[in-house]
């Protein structure tokens, strides 16, 4: 037998490994195959619908489920509970001031309350929002404020073989197209989202983040930030775009972000926390409008639904989140596994992104039209193999057109396995890997699901399947 190699010496360079150590930890449970069956089935065949005590290794999102440093901890002792002006949401408001550079400041209790205000906010019945592909949960917010989404993105973002740098630009030549035909002042914002989640994690260049300022300077239209997963597009920055790559990922950060007007931010994800989220702008007179319409849906304007000690958390994970060391882990991670993956010919979405691997699944199950549900299918077959619990990125999660009531048909159908941070092991991500093989070895037996309740909104979340 040749002698074992550590990853790193796979590699040909000295291995890393995370800046941290831990200090406490969870059991996981797994469970025999009848069980997963029961429970499967139990589930309708979605894993939103899953115990998490049914689910060995959890890889349905990273949003909230990242694991707090002891500071973080530490810092919810101090939480300030006062009903009016929290000395945690001045904390807060300084590290978003200092990291994202945005003046104005009103926590959420998590992104898509802020996505709702600045929606309600912003757009007039009748006006588009063109945006880098569309996320779930930000379209319909726009889309209930009357708002109607314009994809935007560059071509390449829909082709999951495409090995661009940075496949979550968007393209000018689209902007231009959209403003000849409905003219400047029927769009409300540009809705720009760094990372792209839909297309698998995709960064966003800052030659293109400058370009579109310049763009929305010529037209006078406003430019705001998805800012959710932007630590981890300065990464991609700093890692492929020439002139970077000496900079630290915190200047990075700041620096794409002074090309926008404002931003919301789910920080469930890169901030480090289980809950939270804010959105913040430069413009005073839209700052108190979002700070009256916070009373109404979320809470007072320095509590906006948190508790302070969520507020503390978040102001200590801002600051952890941009420290390069943690950032290269986290997405070192993430391209360990894909790395396995790719290795074994198991189609995905590549390069790979920041915070997930995406499964291919029209090339995992050609066999499968997408009336059949080929992601969903996947994500169901994978927890029976091994109880890990992926999601699915595709027709389900795309909805119905609001106007035609027809499905939306999105070109990617992916079955994500989105990595929380901080919390698996290498060891996990080998596990991981080995089930994602032994389910692609048996994809000629997979026959495909049938949707059979359908919740109005955001269906992915409740729909229930059967199998064909
Ligand atoms: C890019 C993006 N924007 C917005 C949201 C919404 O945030 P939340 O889940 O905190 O409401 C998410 C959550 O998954 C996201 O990934």
């Amino acid at each position: 037998m040749p002698a074992p190699k550590t990853f790193g010496q796979q590699l040909g360079r000295r291995s890393w490994a995370e800046p941290w150590k831990i200090k406490m930890v969870e059991p996981l449970f797994m469970t025999d195959r009848p069980t997963r069956e029961r429970t499967r089935r139990e589930a309708g065949y979605n894993t939103f619908l899953l115990r998490s005590r049914d689910v060995y290794i959890d890889l349905l999102t990273d949003s909230g489920t990242n694991a707090m440093s002891d500071r973080q901890w530490a810092g919810m002792m101090t939480g300030d509970e006062a009903y009016a002006g929290s000395e945690n949401f001045y904390h807060l408001e300084e590290a978003v001031q200092r990291h994202y550079g945005f003046m104005h400041l009103v926590p959420t209790h998590q992104g898509r309350g802020a996505e709702h205000l600045i929606s309600r906010t912003v757009i007039r019945p009748g006006q588009y929002v063109p945006g880098n592909m569309y996320f779930t949960t930000t379209r319909l917010h726009q889309e209930m404020a009357g708002g109607i989404f314009e994809d935007v993105i560059v071509d390449i973002a829909h082709d999951p073989q495409d090995r661009g740098d940075f496949k979550g630009n968007i393209d000018l030549a689209k902007l231009d197209a959209l403003i000849a035909r409905v003219g400047a002042s029927q769009i409300a914002y540009i809705s720009l989202a760094a990372t792209v989640n839909m297309a698998g994690g995709q960064p966003v260049s800052m030659a293109n983040a400058r370009a579109v300022r310049a763009w929305c300077d010529a037209h006078n239209v406003r430019l705001f930030l998805d800012a959710t997963r932007a630590v981890e597009n300065a990464f991609f920055i700093q890692e492929r775009e020439p002139g970077y790559a000496d900079k630290r990922v915190a200047d990075i950060l700041h620096e794409f972000c002074s090309y926008m007007d404002g931003a919301w931010m789910s920080a469930k994800k890169d901030s480090l926390v289980n809950i939270g989220g804010w959105v913040a702008v430069n413009e005073w007179a839209l700052f108190e409008e979002l700070r009256n319409l916070v009373v109404v849906f979320e809470g007072l304007h320095t509590y906006g639904g948190l508790a302070g000690r969520d507020m503390e958390a978040m102001a200590i994970g801002i600051a952890e989140s941009v420290q390069d060391e943690y950032i290269r882990s986290r997405i070192g991670q993430v391209r360990y596994l894909g790395m396995l993956l790719e290795e074994w010919g198991i189609p995905m979405v590549e390069p790979v992104g920041g915070h997930a691997i995406f499964l291919d699944a029209r090339r995992f199950y050609p066999h499968l039209t997408q009336d059949r549900f080929p992601a969903q299918t996947l994500a169901a077959e994978l927890y029976l193999d091994s109880g890990i619990r992926a999601m699915e990125r595709g027709i389900v999660s795309a909805g119905r057109d609001p106007k035609t009531g027809d499905h939306h048909r999105p070109k990617l159908e992916l079955t994500r396995l989105a990595i929380p941070r901080r919390v698996y092991t290498q060891a996990h991500m080998d596990v991981v890997a080995e089930s994602v093989k032994a389910v692609f070895d048996r994809r000629a037996e997979v026959r495909g699901l049938e949707m059979v309740y359908e919740p109005t909104y955001l269906r992915f979340f409740q729909a229930r399947f059967e199998p064909r």
